[in-house]
């Protein structure tokens, strides 16, 4: 029997962490079961900083539904199998604490443990389950890439922001006669530039899964001169390649040992000074950046996220332990975290959305790939 749960929300923050939160609470008080928060993701469990988390009126987790963030924080470099430490002489070491989180739950009479994140948190949910712990897990991320489901939540609000950025964007280009760049994020993947580049009505999208040939794009844009619209918008993937190059790196993150701490970014700028070179129209980029992880949810990751909370919470309820909640061919469902993370055997290993991991990219075959070519958007190939 199931008496006391508890929520953790960790990586980078996306709309609907808190509509996912009030799913588990809700269901949880209705079955007369406790709900609690750690604070600031595996941070929390580590510290066993907690609160308890409630949707009566004037309760902490009361009206949170619209709300972005996360009432109870995230952690962006927690991973506590290999915990960054820094000892009084500045020295730095890395250690294993994943053995503190289990005896704090176990102290504290946790008997269930909800893990709100991606590819990275996911992949410690599968390490703590291979220990005993009762997990499960929700997919969270604006990259749209854990494997084993056809959506995670947050995705669709970062392409609704992106969508109205390319609107925008249209109306100030088609002004100046300029092409107008638009760098989304998504890592190792292209969902966001894909999808919001078809949802904006762009004339480019430029993705990691098809390297671009840049003369190609240019050749795209001055056929467009040729028929009289002096304006395009060209929306490039933050892991965009050219053919036979790298993807551009802004820097290193912070995010702790054995996760990914390439921070991208930066293509947005080079493909805009190139096609600019090429067509000799004047072009101008926009890196839309944390915009599409802030603020409100779409309606689509309202009704999403509360779908994952209140499954999250029934699979408790079944006592169905070491699972993801998913969506499968359109119907919620839910799957083995060691089919999320399988690739990630080694406990330790590098987790998170790393190239190497078995992230879900966008495959040449996608509708949306089709889609695109059909209204002719020119991938870069
Ligand atoms: O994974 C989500 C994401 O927003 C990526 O799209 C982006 O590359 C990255 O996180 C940025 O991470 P950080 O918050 O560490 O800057």
């Amino acid at each position: 029997m199931i008496k006391k749960v508890a929520i953790l929300a960790n990586g980078g923050d996306v709309a609907g962490f808190n509509a996912v939160i009030r799913g588990i609470v809700k269901t949880a008080e209705n079955n007369g079961i406790e709900a609690y928060g750690f604070i600031d993701g595996y941070t929390g469990l580590l510290k066993n900083e907690y609160i308890k988390l409630s949707t009566a009126s004037e309760g902490n987790a009361e009206g949170i539904l619209p709300k972005g963030g996360s009432i109870i924080g995230s952690s962006t470099n927690a991973n506590v199998f290999n915990y960054k430490i820094t000892k009084e002489n500045g020295e730095v070491e890395y250690k294993d604490l994943s053995d503190v989180c289990i005896e704090n739950l176990q102290k504290d009479g946790f008997d269930c443990i909800f893990t709100l994140g991606g590819d990275g948190t996911q992949k410690s949910a599968r390490d703590f389950s291979t220990k005993g712990v009762k997990v499960i897990g929700v997919p969270k991320t604006i990259d749209n890439d854990v494997a084993c489901t056809d959506i995670t939540f947050g995705y669709n609000t970062a392409v609704s922001v992106a969508m109205e950025a390319i609107d925008r964007l249209h109306t100030t280009g088609e002004t100046h006669h300029r092409i107008m760049v638009l760098e989304v994020m998504g890592r190792y993947a292209g969902w966001i530039a894909l999808e919001s580049a078809i949802a904006g009505g762009a004339d480019v999208a430029l993705i990691p899964e098809i390297p671009y040939d840049i003369e190609k794009v240019a050749s795209k844009i001055k056929n467009r001169q040729s028929r009289g619209k002096n304006f395009s918008i060209v929306v490039v993937s933050e892991g965009a390649k050219a053919k036979g190059g790298e993807m551009t790196i802004q820097g290193t993150r912070n995010n702790g040992q054995g996760v990914d701490n390439t921070k991208l970014g930066g293509i947005g700028e080079i493909v805009a000074k190139q096609l600019e070179q090429i067509t000799g129209l004047e072009a101008r980029n926009t890196t839309l950046g944390y915009m599409q992880r802030g603020g409100t949810p779409t309606a689509y990751d309202r009704v999403l996220s509360t779908k994952y909370g209140t499954k999250a919470m029934q699979l408790a309820l079944e006592g169905k332990f070491g699972r993801l909640t998913v969506i499968k061919n359109g119907k919620l469902d839910d799957v083995s975290l060691e089919d999320v993370v399988g690739n990630n055997t080694q406990i330790g290993a590098v987790s998170g959305n790393t190239e190497q991991s078995n992230l879900r990219k966008v495959t040449l075959d996608d509708d949306l790939i089709k889609t695109a070519r059909s209204v002719g958007i020119n991938l870069g190939d």
